[in-house]
């Protein structure tokens, strides 16, 4: 049987240098996934990207495509971001998608794909008053954001983070949740 597409969105904040973690955790958990970066995030992996492309078995994107190019990847059954950055966040509230990480998820979540985001950021991150404006606007448009008030990743004190102890598997069961719901709703109609 062939395996859900999952399109892990990595940003870079701390636990993106452990993102090999969170791609066995999903390919534990049984998905097919494939990688994409936020190009801030792609040049902390520049050095080893050929481990990344070797695990997910699929090219690692982190721009976008040339008009004239085909997709590189297959379709997604769902799409996750984590580690979701700050500056990720605030672009992607205010509807700017001048990132393919920002740009593949903002978009599909109004084509009906479940798209789930888990935060990671520190407590003085978080304090400007566009996060929460961000976090509400991507929750009336469908995204589950996990953070702490989603029993996600509640913000640590500047300097305390503890990257390599990124909940990715917390991450996944918001997406799981999401995908029971929607096919239970499928199952009402
Ligand atoms: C070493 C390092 C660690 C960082 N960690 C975080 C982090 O954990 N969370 C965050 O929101 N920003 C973090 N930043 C800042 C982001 O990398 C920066 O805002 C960047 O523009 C995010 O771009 P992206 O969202 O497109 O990946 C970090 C920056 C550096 C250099």
């Amino acid at each position: 049987m062939t395996q859900p597409v999952l399109y892990l969105i990595a940003c870079a904040a701390g636990p993106t240098q452990y993102v090999d973690d969170g791609v066995r955790a999903a390919q534990d958990d049984g998905w097919d996934v494939c990688l994409v970066l936020s190009p801030s995030a792609a040049r902390w992996w520049e050095a080893r990207m050929d481990e990344l492309v070797e695990l997910t078995g699929h090219p690692v994107r982190s721009q976008y495509k040339l008009p004239w190019e085909s997709d590189a990847l297959p379709k997604a059954a769902a799409m996750l971001v984590a580690p979701m950055s700050c500056t990720t966040l605030n672009k992607w509230g205010a509807g700017i998608s001048d990132t393919l990480a920002i740009g593949l998820p903002s978009e599909a979540v109004h084509m009906g794909v479940p798209v789930a985001a888990m935060p990671y950021f520190n407590q003085a991150q978080g304090a400007q008053p566009a996060v929460a404006r961000s976090i509400a606007a991507l929750r009336t448009q469908g995204v589950l954001v996990l953070d702490g008030a989603e029993g996600g990743y509640a913000s640590h004190p500047p300097k305390q983070g503890n990257q390599e102890a990124f909940p990715w598997r917390r991450a996944l069961g918001g997406i799981r949740r999401l995908m029971s719901a929607g096919s239970s709703r499928g199952a009402a109609r």
